[in-house]
């Protein structure tokens, strides 16, 4: 068990999240190590949602053919063929029961026990979710690689990786070149990721945040 140390100054966060930005020119001949890459997607993976459904699934594309296909429908913005690693992150179109019971049976292969003593759960996940329309549920989905997104975005600073989460997108043309459709998925949001060109100008721009005691009350 490794001992519950902090491991990473308050202050080294803070560095890492003001030199991190939204990356707007990737420099394309640098790739990110495999080891690195290798931890990042694990990140993804850790990353925790409501009632731990996990109701997404990340592509991540380093193909150039395909990212060259997505550009057009990227409004050209050149982060898309310029980076390392582009990470499209797609959400379940219609998480139902069966989602449900997937988890179930996953968290009883990992934790023990069985279905009758998880029941409980169940019903309740399955009242929260019936509740909502599918219209509902797909928006609910969609949160959730929001929360994705911003651990993507955290760990990718913390490593010293650049990236650039991306709404410029045509979801439909994502999920047409994708073939996420039939897989039940459709894209929500995506993220580029790899190394800062020296020419990108808005590496130097002051961040621009309203202030602590405007966003945070503190009681
Ligand atoms: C969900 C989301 C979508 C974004 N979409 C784009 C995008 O398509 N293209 C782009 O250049 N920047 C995009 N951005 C970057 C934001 O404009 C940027 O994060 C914001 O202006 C704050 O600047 P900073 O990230 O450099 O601190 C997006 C940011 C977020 C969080």
């Amino acid at each position: 068990m490794i001992p519950h140390v902090n491991t990473l100054s308050p202050q080294h966060l803070l560095e890492q999240l003001r030199w991190r930005y939204a990356t707007k020119q990737f420099d394309a001949n640098k790739e990110i190590p495999a080891d690195t890459w290798s931890a990042i997607e694990d990140s993804l993976v850790l990353t925790p949602s409501s009632f731990g459904l996990q109701p997404w699934h990340f592509v991540v594309i380093t193909n150039q053919e395909t990212k060259k296909a997505l550009l057009p429908h990227s409004w050209n913005q050149t982060q898309v063929t310029d980076c390392s690693h582009f990470v499209v992150l797609s959400a379940k179109i219609n998480p139902d029961e069966a989602d449900v019971d997937e988890f179930l049976n996953r968290t009883i292969e990992v934790r023990g026990g069985d279905l009758e003593s998880l029941q409980g759960y169940r019903d309740m996940m399955l009242g929260f979710m019936n509740k909502m329309s599918p219209e509902e549920r797909l928006h609910w989905a969609k949160n959730q690689t929001y929360i994705a997104l911003g651990q993507l975005m955290s760990t990718a600073a913390t490593l010293g990786i650049d990236a650039c989460p991306m709404e410029g997108i045509v979801p439909a043309e994502f999920d047409r070149i994708l073939k996420l459709t039939e897989k039940g998925l459709t894209t929500s949001v995506a993220c580029a990721l790899g190394y800062r060109s020296v020419k990108d100008s808005y590496a130097n721009a002051s961040k621009v945040r309203f202030d602590k005691k405007d966003l945070i009350s503190n009681l």
